[in-house]
């Protein structure tokens, strides 16, 4: 936990962030940012989901990807500037739906058998963290996928490190979540899990 940043970060510090520049992390075009999204889609076991909810899909890179691989998703993110670029890029794509919510304060009344949590875990406090894990188990059906993939260098900003969100998931192990599969490359883990 980070003592100088205890409180989840809010909408203002990403509509900042993407009034500065549209593409912040540079998903467009990195070649570490590409080859991260293959390694995220080539974790998923199943070649087809029913119901996808990916939670902080920014301006809709991976959103993209993902959704090939599903017969609905739903993108969310608290920045609506973001999501007008996701929206734009993915107007071909008739089964994703976009809605601005900001975990854990909303989270879809539905039942998912995938959800994504791609570098979006440290913006939350621990506190925040842990209910937002609450509604994730209680949203993914049984046998579900569960898939978490974050940065694992340091930050100043974000209240929790990269390990710090993907430890607290495998707390939730094995009671809760059944982890299938980890991975730790030099700048970013992935860790995969299937609801009990
Ligand atoms: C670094 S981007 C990750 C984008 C994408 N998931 C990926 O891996 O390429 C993080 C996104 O999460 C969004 N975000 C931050 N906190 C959030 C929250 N509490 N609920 C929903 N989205 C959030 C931000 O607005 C930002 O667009």
């Amino acid at each position: 936990m980070n003592p100088s940043q205890p409180h989840s970060l809010q909408p203002e510090y990403f509509d900042a962030l993407y009034q500065e520049d549209p593409d912040p992390w540079k998903f467009e075009t990195s070649d570490y940012e590409a080859e991260k999204y293959a390694a995220t889609i080539a974790a998923l076991p199943k070649p087809r989901y029913r119901s996808t909810f990916e939670i902080g899909g920014s301006i809709g890179v991976l959103t993209e990807k993902l959704a090939a691989r599903t017969d609905s998703l739903l993108s969310i993110d608290v920045s609506k500037i973001a999501q007008d670029r996701a929206i734009q890029r993915c107007q071909h794509l008739p089964h994703v739906q976009f809605e601005i919510m900001q975990i854990p304060r909303d989270f879809p009344d539905a039942q998912f058998d995938l959800i994504l949590i791609s570098e979006v875990g440290y913006y939350l406090s621990l506190e925040d963290l842990k209910t937002a894990q609450q509604q994730m188990l209680n949203a993914l059906e049984p046998g579900g996928h569960l898939l978490l993939v974050h940065w694992i260098l340091y930050a100043k900003d974000y209240p929790l490190s990269g390990d710090e969100v993907h430890e607290a998931f495998l707390d939730l192990s094995p009671t809760h979540l059944k982890h299938l599969f980890g991975k730790r490359e030099e700048q970013y883990r992935l860790d995969l899990f299937e609801r009990c």
